[in-house]
């Protein structure tokens, strides 16, 4: 049975219901621009937990590049991509064709193509004792990692920046999270998704809804085609890319650390634009052993902490493989 809906009907979120976060004093180290990028962060973490940030310090050079190494990636001929596939990896890194997730259970599978890289510093129980890479790269595209291994520092320097927001967001000194930070758990992801027709089966769409499962989520969209929709608690709306911006997410984790302070936000993503379109998510843990358990400040007398503690990694870990169908 199939379920034709049309996908067509969503309208584009305000400035106000996804606010845009300037980093250029946070990056700047002025101290009224930290606590004022604190206060706009602690509100949409609270309520839509989504922000845009503009003057992120990335280079645009490399952004770009990682784009356009990524189309070079998803145009290899599909057994160069199969000899790294997913299945093949405890960590999830790799490749994961068309179909092959499915993020939403209650649908048919997700209509994107993806490559992931993980942290390179993260202890994960598999790993070898030697430390080797447990990455797996495509053997006839090498720029490939060596563009992503760019990006992926890009990616942790800005984490960490956010981090330290999001500890004054709380209240907490600024570097609390840091030593978490020292070698945390990290998934860098291209998704290719295929244009879809505006009507089309509900339940095979470019990413089903749901949450992320890390602390949060930097994205990067893009140029020109529109995708990302956010559930706002009563109805989707579209998160279009802006230039110059990421699109920044709160995850599973932290919502549970938080003890649900912050809203970890289903989104979903639907390209009826016509054309074939990237998006780069970079979703930041902290280190594997790290213990979730109510943060300072999270648990008092009226608002007991609802969640037993987790270890992060194991925590994500159990969450991935229940998404690839893996029995741990
Ligand atoms: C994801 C995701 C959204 C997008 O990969 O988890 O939500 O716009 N992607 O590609
Ligand atoms: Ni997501």
């Amino acid at each position: 049975m199939t379920a034709v809906s049309d996908l067509t009907s969503v309208r584009t979120a305000s400035f106000e219901e996804i606010p845009v976060i300037d980093f250029a004093g946070v990056l700047r180290g002025e101290p009224g621009a930290k606590a004022a990028a604190a206060r706009a962060i602690r509100d949409a973490c609270e309520t839509v937990g989504f922000f845009y940030i503009r003057n992120h310090g990335v280079p645009e050079a490399d952004i770009e590049q990682t784009f356009a190494v990524g189309r070079s990636f998803f145009g290899l001929p599909l057994p160069h991509k199969l000899s790294i596939h997913k299945n093949l990896s405890p960590q999830h890194a790799g490749y994961t064709p068309l179909l092959a997730e499915n993020t939403d259970l209650a649908n048919d599978g997700d209509l994107h193509e993806s490559f992931d890289m993980v942290s390179p510093l993260a202890h994960y129980p598999a790993k070898s004792a030697n430390g080797e890479d447990v990455n797996l790269w495509p053997e006839s595209l090498p720029q490939l990692k060596v563009t992503l291994d760019r990006y992926f520092d890009h990616m942790l320097e800005l984490g960490k920046r956010l981090f330290e927001m999001v500890a004054l967001s709380l209240g907490l000194a600024e570097d609390f999270f840091l030593p978490h930070l020292t070698h945390p758990i990290a998934m860098l992801r291209i998704n290719s998704y295929p244009p879809q027709a505006a009507k089309a089966d509900a339940r095979q769409i470019g990413i089903g809804a749901h949450t992320d499962y890390e602390c949060f989520t930097i994205l990067a969209q893009q140029p020109g085609i529109t995708a990302l929709q956010v559930w706002n608690g009563r109805e989707w709306i579209k998160a279009p890319p802006i230039a110059g911006t990421f699109v920044v997410n709160i995850a599973d984790l932290l919502q549970r650390w938080t003890n649900d302070a912050f809203r970890s936000t289903r989104h979903r993503a639907i390209n009826i634009s016509g054309a074939a379109r990237l998006s780069i998510p970079f979703f930041l843990g902290v280190n594997y052993e790290t213990t979730i358990s109510p943060l300072p400040g999270c648990v008092s007398a009226e608002r007991p902490g609802k969640y037993p503690p987790v270890t992060a990694g194991d925590y994500v870990l159990q969450r991935l493989n229940e998404t690839y169908g893996v029995v741990a």
